[in-house]
């Protein structure tokens, strides 16, 4: 594939991978530059000026924002959101069902420019907010929920929400699911 991306509105070829499997090309904006050996799963979008870097695999169904920067051997699930401006670092994994709000960076390499990568890995269903820093050899854990502009220095229990500099425990899974229920009841009135 080239950077001659095909128009947006484009539906998804069907193309033969190279173990035989069907795959479709995704839909592709404008200026989107991808590596060798990408893999990308079926029904896959990914919006305007979108850098992805070798061997990396982009699973069914998620989506990638302008101006991303997804490095080399990265593993992003299915069904995941990439808002816009997310920076990925060569080896990073995200999981199935991750959100990744506006200019959030996960991070790989600790004291650069040491070349030593001890990327950082986000598990299923974890929300991460906007302009937040995963920091190198972070574990974000399954449904776990990071607030917008922390900066993660260490591991992040699963169904916990972590928020601020350095990111501490704010609240439960829960006890975010039930806020998050009634701001959304508030805001349709119901
Ligand atoms: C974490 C979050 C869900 C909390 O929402 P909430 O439960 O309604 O919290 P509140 O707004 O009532 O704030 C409660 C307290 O936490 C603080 N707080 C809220 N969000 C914070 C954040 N991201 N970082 C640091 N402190 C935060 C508030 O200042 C307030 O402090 P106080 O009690 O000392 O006054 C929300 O603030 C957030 O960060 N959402 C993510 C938004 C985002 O990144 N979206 C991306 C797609 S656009």
């Amino acid at each position: 594939m080239t950077n001659e991306s095909p128009n947006y509105l484009n539906f998804p070829r069907l193309t033969l991978g190279k173990r035989g499997n069907v795959m479709s090309e995704p839909k592709m904006g404008k200026g989107v530059i991808i590596g060798k050996n990408v893999q990308f799963g079926r029904d896959i979008v990914v919006w305007n000026y979108v850098v992805v870097g070798d061997n990396t695999t982009i699973g069914d169904g998620t989506r990638i924002g302008s101006f991303c920067d997804i490095g080399k051997d990265v593993v992003i699930g299915k069904n995941c959101i990439i808002q816009a401006q997310v920076t990925i670092s060569n080896e990073c994994k995200l999981g199935n069902d991750v959100f990744v709000g506006p200019n959030t960076s996960l991070l790989n390499d600790k004291f650069p420019h040491s070349g030593c990568l001890s990327p950082s890995i986000i598990k299923d269903n974890v929300v991460v907010g906007g302009c937040v820093t995963i920091l190198p050899n972070v574990t974000v854990s399954e449904n776990a929920v990071v607030a917008a502009g922390s900066v993660v220095t260490k591991d992040v229990p699963p169904d916990t929400l972590v928020k601020g500099v350095p990111a501490e425990k704010m609240m439960t899974k829960k006890e975010y699911d039930a806020r998050r229920k009634a701001f959304v009841r508030g805001r349709r009135g119901n």
